[in-house]
């Protein structure tokens, strides 16, 4: 049987990420200290899951935890959120990067190697250069504690992947949004929150002039491209994971509009601090490889809209 362990499989990717787990029939263990993730996520799987309500901070739980010898570790417990990591950069720093490093380095000093040890970096390392769309191997801009701690962990894994021969990845994710989004703080996703506005005639506020562009990928694709990559890749590198286009805020207002039928209504205020304005993926390494999303940002929104109509009717 194929060992997974999931960091953070409580929360919105890795819950998405476990139900493909699951599918697969995978014998899966999740850590998740809940602060952002939610054990009602998990309610339909939780029989076919081991799950340990814990901290990945606790650096000799996760020793004990990593014993088990696994064949895929997919990293996903962190603080997701960059307006957050602003306003308390040393815990995000703790969780975004030490508890990271505190893993690769029980696998190595225990000489322990999974199939692949998957991190997730993000879009954000590539800040506010004019190039676009944003390469693998161009310039980074890390100018939040969040994108500096992504950035530095995303080359400790590779570090790690090439001198201590663990099969390492990290894949930068750009904007991802789906089923189990938390739209409930103001460090959510902001597709999740303009899908709660719309659906609560809330009123949204757009930080900025809502002319920033943001490349949204909807989380299925994303799973399915984390489990194509830790299954199929072999070698230690970044890949950017995104749809390949972008969107203003002010076009993905009316887009949910569209579709909803809807009207939002909404406020403007000033831009947050270390906001990035322009963000767009090449995805062509990841094409390369042989990938292939099957959603796509229209169609994901639409299910979207969909899901969360259905949920509210309970
Ligand atoms: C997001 C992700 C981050 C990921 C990165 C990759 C979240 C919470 N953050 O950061 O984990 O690594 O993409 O690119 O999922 N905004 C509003 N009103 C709101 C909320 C946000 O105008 O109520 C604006 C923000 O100022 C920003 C844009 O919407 O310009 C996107 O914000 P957000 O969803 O927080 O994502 P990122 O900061 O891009």
């Amino acid at each position: 049987m194929i060992k997974v362990l999931v960091t953070g499989g409580a929360g919105f990717i890795g819950t998405n990420l476990i139900e493909k787990l699951v599918d697969k029939k995978y014998e899966i263990t999740v850590i998740d200290n809940l602060s952002y993730g939610d054990i009602n996520n998990l309610e339909g799987f939780k029989d076919k899951i081991n799950f340990i309500q814990h901290d990945v901070c606790d650096y000799d739980f996760v020793h004990k935890i990593l014993d088990e010898n696994f064949d895929y570790i997919y990293c996903l417990a962190a603080v997701a959120s960059v307006a957050d990591s602003v306003r308390r950069p040393y815990q995000t720093h703790l969780v975004n990067q030490e508890a990271i490093i505190n893993m690769l380095e029980y696998l190595r000093i225990n000489h322990l190697k999974p199939n692949k040890f998957v991190f997730t970096s993000s879009a954000a390392v590539y800040g506010n250069y004019p190039e676009s769309p944003k390469l693998e191997d161009g310039r980074v801009h890390p100018i939040t504690p969040y994108a500096i701690d992504k950035y530095a962990t995303e080359r400790f894994v590779l570090s790690y992947g090439n001198l201590y021969n663990i099969p390492t990845v990290a894949v930068r994710l750009f904007n991802v949004f789906g089923p189990f989004q938390r739209a409930d703080s103001d460090y959510s996703g902001v597709l999740s929150i303009i899908a709660d506005c719309l659906l609560n005639n809330r009123t949204f506020t757009i930080f900025g002039d809502g002319e920033q562009t943001r490349d949204f990928v909807y989380v299925k694709d994303v799973v399915n491209a984390l489990v194509y990559i830790a299954e199929n890749v072999e070698s230690r590198d970044v890949y950017n994971i995104g749809y390949g286009k972008s969107i203003t805020l002010n076009n993905v207002v009316e887009k949910l509009e569209q579709i909803s039928g809807r009207k939002i209504n909404i406020s403007y205020q000033e831009s947050r601090k270390g906001d990035i304005t322009k963000s767009l993926a090449d995805i062509t390494r990841l094409k390369n490889l042989g990938y292939k999303a099957k959603w796509g940002f229209e169609k994901g929104l639409s299910e979207y809209w969909k899901s969360k109509n259905e949920k509210s009717q309970y």
